[in-house]
């Protein structure tokens, strides 16, 4: 039986990293095989591509950012996702398309007509069975981020940046309300786990 897709999203800070080990634990202890995947990345293309997007030393054109962040991900779901779906696998990819229409279609402006056109070229109809899409306001995502490390090229943007790469994430949400469940990420960690855990048990039913 063809695997589940479950992908997580949000703004740079927004807490996503906390939970991906907990939910790959989640799914592990229910006898899911698990393929633990990111993008920009998951293969060898996509990571040299993944160094050469997030490198605050490159000048990159918005279009050439989308083209790019699109190159990776079908290399990446040739070589990787379609093949664990087809084995059985369930697979667990921080961040995929539901990023580039918020980061180069509201942040960088791209018309989101224009990225579903590479959506639909890229993947076809697959889509991720379940996006768990972490929301906090930006400036706490921001005091989140300046606690941690050197800030890569994306995370270098303005507020403002974000704040529209927000808007692009919650209008993708508001359209396909039935994939992208929003997780308040402002809770503790224990609310937003109990949440998380709620769309898991009701994607396992349905598996
Ligand atoms: P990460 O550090 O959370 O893995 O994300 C890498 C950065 O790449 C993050 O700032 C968001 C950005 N990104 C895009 O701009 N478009 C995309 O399609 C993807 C997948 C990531």
């Amino acid at each position: 039986m063809r695997g589940r897709f479950i992908t997580l999203e949000g703004v740079d800070g927004a807490g996503k990293s906390t939970h991906v080990e907990w939910i790959a634990h989640w799914l592990c202890e229910r006898g899911v095989d698990l393929c633990l995947s990111r993008e920009p990345g998951g293969t060898p293309l996509g990571e040299k591509l993944r160094e050469l997007l997030l490198d605050p030393a490159q000048q990159v054109d918005a279009d050439a950012e989308a083209l790019l962040m699109f190159a990776a991900r079908k290399q990446h779901l040739a070589q990787v996702i379609v093949p664990a779906l087809e084995r059985g696998q369930w697979v667990l990819c921080d961040r995929f398309t539901d990023a580039t229409f918020a980061y180069q279609g509201g942040g960088r402006g791209i018309a989101a007509s224009r990225l579903a056109i590479l959506e639909q070229w890229v993947q076809g109809s697959l889509q991720p069975d379940l996006t768990l899409y972490f929301d906090v306001p930006v400036e706490i995502a921001r005091a989140r981020l300046m606690a941690t490390r050197a800030l890569d090229r994306f995370e270098q943007e303005q507020a403002s940046f974000f704040e529209r790469v927000r808007t692009g994430y919650l209008e993708r949400a508001r359209s396909d309300p039935a994939r992208i469940r929003v997780v308040d990420s402002t809770q503790s960690i224990e609310d937003v786990r109990a949440a998380i855990a709620g769309s898991l048990t009701q994607l396992w039913a349905r598996a």
